[in-house]
């Protein structure tokens, strides 16, 4: 049996992963608990469902914070003294600066709408449909200190279709994102997932045969 892993989630906006991770939790998919969900913005639609779901959910305002450094550390705070384990980021739209990563040393993973290497930053969908590839996705990965850089756990492919704008596009992809991010989750949960430098294994479900 896996054990519960505590989790917290940054946001910034819309909160539909979020959503995604608190539905596979309730429907006892992903054996994890939300402890805590903090957004840099007010108005994050993420706060509210994360309040609906009995979730605590705050937002810390950057412009209460010098620097960069100082707002991360506020935020590594916060979840510590959640008990967090496993930070994710589903939309959070800062780069976490080397202080905040060292708190949770490969302990923060992101969910990216591109298939990295390619397509790393904002409008990815975009980016992909006006490069006119064919197939793009989705990713989650390791954060280490770069935009999008870090060592890549799972990817699924989504073909490009000619009709495509990146907002259908976007769509498409989003609907992978949901599926694959809390199944990410629960393998780091089951204690599958081994990382040998920028390589990482998913160790074979464990059926208890
Ligand atoms: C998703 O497309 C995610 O891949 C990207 O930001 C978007 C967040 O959407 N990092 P939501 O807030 O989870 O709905």
């Amino acid at each position: 049996m896996a054990r519960v892993l505590p989790l917290g989630v940054l946001v910034s906006g819309r909160g539909s992963n979020l959503e995604a991770v608190i539905r596979a939790i309730e429907e006892g998919r992903l054996p994890a608990r939300i402890k805590l969900v903090l957004s840099n913005r007010k108005e994050a639609r993420a706060l509210s469902i994360a309040a609906q779901h009995g979730i605590p959910a705050e937002f810390i305002d950057p412009k209460n914070y010098p620097d960069r450094e100082s707002y991360d550390l506020a935020l590594a705070a916060r979840l510590k003294e959640a008990g967090v384990e496993l930070v994710v980021l589903a939309g959070f739209m800062r780069i976490l600066s080397p202080a905040f990563l060292e708190q949770f040393p490969l302990k923060v993973i992101n969910i990216h709408p591109a298939l990295l290497p390619s397509f790393p930053g904002v409008e990815a969908q975009r980016q992909a449909v006006e490069y006119g590839v064919k197939i793009s996705g989705c990713t989650v990965h390791f954060v280490d200190a770069g935009v999008d850089t870090g060592p890549i756990i799972a990817q699924v492919a989504v073909p490009v279709e000619d009709n495509d704008t990146p907002e259908t596009l976007a769509q498409r992809i989003l609907e992978q994102e949901h599926r694959l991010l809390p199944e990410v989750i629960r393998w780091i949960a089951e204690d599958r997932v081994v990382v040998k430098g920028r390589r990482v294994y998913v160790r074979k479900e464990d059926k208890g045969e």
